[in-house]
C-alpha cells in the first residue's frame, strides 16, 4: 500500500474512533437537552395553569367557573388553539371526566408516597408521534376549601394533578435541523482537514520522498552525482543533504577501491610478467648451460685426448732422442692447448654476453693499427697456409666502439678466414666511412659456406657438417659476433659461394 492510502486510511479509522464516542456522547446530550426542553415547557405550562386555577379561585366573586371547570375549558382551548394539552385529575373524583389514566394513576401513587415531586415519561401517541408527558401534584389550599370542604379534605392534603402533554414533534424537528446542520459542517470540516493534510502531506513529505526514491534508484544504475533538488528548509532536506553527501563519499571510496584494484591489477600484471621473463630467462639459462655444457664436454675431449696422448709421448723415455716425434708432439700440445683456451675463452665471453649484461664501452679504435695487431697474433697460422692478406684501411680511420667486444669480432672472423682458406689463399680486409656508418668487411678465398647453411653459421654451435672433422672449433664464434653486432645495433651480412669465397661485412655507427 502506497504511502497516501495508509495516511488516508489511518486518518479514517482514528476520526472514526474519536466520532463514534463523540456521537454517541452528542446524541445522548441531544435526547437529554430535548428531554429538559421538554421538562420546561410542561414545567411552565404547569405553572401557568396552577396560576390561572388560584387566579380563578381567589376571584370567585367576579369570575364564574370554578378552578376545576376552568381547567378543562382552558384544557379544550389548548387543545384546540396549540400543540399541548393538559389534563386535571385525582383520586377523589367530582367529574369521571377528569378520570386518571393509566399514566397519572402511577403518577398519583408515587406522589401519594412522597416517591416524587413530579412524573415524566415519553409516549408515543395514536399517530406514533412522540408525546412528552408530565405531571405535578396539587395540593389543598384554603380556596380549595370552598367547593371541597365536604370531602373531607384539610389545608395540605393531596389533592391530585395536573398531567401536560407536550409533542416532541417540533422540539425534534429543530434539533434535527441543528444535527444536521452540525454533521454537515463536521463532514465539511472533516473533508477539508483530511484534504489539507494531504495536500500538506504530499508537498512536505511525499514529493521529497519520491525525488528521494527516484534518487536513490538511479544510484542502482550507478550515478552517484546525484542532485536531488529539495528545498523544503526540514529535515526532509537535512536527509537530502545527507543523501547527497554520502553519494559523493560512496563514489569517491568506489573510485579509491577501483584505482587500487587497477593499482594492485597491474602491479599483479607487471609482477607476473616478470616472473615470466625470470621463468623465460631461467630456461634459456638452463638450456644454455645443458647445451654449452654438452658442447665444451664434445669439443675439449679431442685437444684433450691429443694433449694427454702426446704428453704420454714426450714423457716416454724410448723417445727421449726421437727428435722429429718430440717437436710434433710439443706442436701438437701447443696447437689443442690453444684451441681449449679458445674454447674456454669463447664460452668465459658468451656467458658474459648473455647473463652478466655486459656493458660496452665507447672507446676510440684507430682500426688500421687494431688490425695490423690482429694479423701480427694471427702470423704463424698465415704462414702455415702462405696466405696473402691485404687491407684497405686507411691509416687514420677512426671509430668508436668497445675495444674488447670489437677484438673478439674480428679475431673470430679472421681465425675463419684462415681456418677455412685454402693454401696459398687470400684475405682481403676493408674498412670505410660511408653515410655515418662504418662498414668492415673480411673477404677470404676459401672453402666458402653451401648456401642453405649460410643463414644457420650464426646460431650457437652450429658448424658445417662436411668441416666439423677436419677444422678445429666449438662453433661458437659466428653466435658471438652476431649478438655482439646485433647489441650494437649493427648489421651483419655473409655471402659466400662454396669452393669459392666468403665475404662477410659489419655495418655500425661510426659516431661517439
Ligand atoms: N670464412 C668461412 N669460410 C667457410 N666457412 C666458414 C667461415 N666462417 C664460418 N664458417 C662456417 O661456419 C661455422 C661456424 O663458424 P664459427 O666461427 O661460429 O665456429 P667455428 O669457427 O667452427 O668454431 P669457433 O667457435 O672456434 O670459432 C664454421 O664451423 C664453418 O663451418
Ligand atoms: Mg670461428
Amino acid at each position: 500500500m502506497k504511502l497516501t492510502g495508509k495516511i488516508v486510511t489511518f486518518l479514517s479509522v482514528i476520526t472514526l474512533i474519536i466520532l463514534i464516542p463523540a456521537s454517541l456522547l452528542i446524541w445522548n446530550h441531544q435526547r437529554n437537552t430535548l428531554l429538559e426542553q421538554a421538562k420546561v415547557q410542561a414545567e411552565t405550562l404547569f405553572k401557568m395553569i396552577v396560576i390561572t386555577r388560584q387566579w380563578v379561585a381567589e376571584n370567585d366573586k367576579r369570575i364564574d367557573p370554578v378552578p376545576a371547570v376552568a381547567t378543562k375549558e382552558l384544557s379544550q382551548y389548548a387543545s384546540r388553539m396549540a400543540d399541548f394539552r393538559f389534563h386535571i385529575t385525582s383520586d377523589k373524583l367530582v367529574d369521571p371526566a377528569n378520570a386518571p389514566d393509566k399514566f397519572e394513576k402511577k403518577a398519583m401513587q408515587a406522589f401519594k408516597k412522597g416517591r416524587a415531586d413530579e412524573y415524566a415519561t415519553i409516549i408515543k401517541d395514536d399517530k406514533g408521534e412522540k408525546i412528552y408527558r408530565y405531571m405535578a401534584p396539587l395540593y389543598i389550599n384554603k380556596s380549595c376549601l370552598k367547593c371541597h370542604y365536604y370531602q373531607g379534605y384539610e389545608v395540605g392534603d393531596f389533592r391530585g394533578g395536573i398531567s401536560v402533554y407536550v409533542p416532541l414533534k417540533n422540539i425534534e424537528s429543530a434539533m434535527q435541523s441543528t444535527n444536521f446542520l452540525f454533521y454537515i459542517s463536521g463532514f465539511i470540516i472533516y473533508t477539508g482537514i483530511i484534504f489539507a493534510i494531504i495536500v500538506l502531506l504530499n508537498n512536505l513529505i511525499l514529493k521529497p520522498l519520491k525525488k528521494l526514491n527516484k534518487a536513490a534508484h538511479s544510484v542502482f544504475n550507478k550515478n552517484y552525482n546525484i542532485k536531488t533538488d529539495i528545498k523544503t528548509n526540514d529535515e526532509i532536506q537535512e536527509l537530502s543533504d545527507a543523501f547527497e553527501i554520502m553519494c559523493k563519499r560512496v563514489a569517491k571510496s568506489e573510485e579509491n577501491l577501483k584505482n587500487r584494484l587497477k593499482d594492485a591489477v597491474s602491479g599483479y600484471v607487471k609482477l607476473n610478467e616478470e616472473l615470466r621473463k625470470k621463468n623465460q630467462e631461467l630456461r634459456r639459462t638452463t638450456k644454455f648451460k645443458t647445451d654449452v655444457l654438452d658442447s665444451v664436454a664434445h669439443e675439449v675431449r679431442t685437444p684433450m685426448t691429443k694433449i694427454l696422448s702426446y704428453t704420454e709421448i714426450l714423457l716416454d723415455p724410448n723417445m727421449k732422442n726421437d727428435e722429429e716425434v718430440l717437436e710434433k708432439a710439443v706442436h701438437v700440445i701447443k696447437r689443442n692447448s690453444k684451441t681449449l683456451n679458445m674454447l674456454f675463452n669463447q664460452v668465459i665471453t658468451i656467458t658474459k654476453l648473455e647473463h652478466f649484461g655486459y656493458e660496452y664501452q665507447n672507446e676510440q679504435i684507430y682500426f688500421y693499427d687494431f688490425i695490423k695487431d690482429k694479423m701480427e697474433s694471427f702470423q704463424e697460422e698465415i704462414n702455415l697456409k702462405n696466405l696473402t692478406v691485404k687491407t684497405n684501411i686507411l691509416e687514420n680511420f677512426i671509430f668508436y666502439a668497445d675495444s674488447q667486444a670489437l677484438s673478439y669480432v674480428v679475431n673470430n672472423l679472421i681465425s675463419n678466414s684462415i681456418k677455412y682458406n685454402k693454401k696459398n689463399g687470400e684475405i682481403e680486409i676493408s674498412a670505410e666511412e660511408k653515410d655515418k656508418q662504418v662498414i668492415l668487411s673480411f673477404y677470404d678465398t676459401g672453402i666458402g659456406i653451401p648456401a642453405g647453411e649460410i643463414q644457420k653459421i650464426t646460431q650457437r654451435f652450429y658448424r658445417v657438417e662436411n668441416i666439423k672433422r677436419k677444422y678445429a672449433g666449438s662453433g661458437l664464434g659466428m653466435s658471438i659476433v652476431k649478438r655482439i653486432i646485433d647489441d650494437l645495433n649493427g648489421k651483419l651480412e655473409i655471402k659466400s659461394k662454396e669452393g669459392s669465397f666468403t665475404l662477410v661485412t659489419i655495418t655500425l655507427r661510426s659516431g661517439k
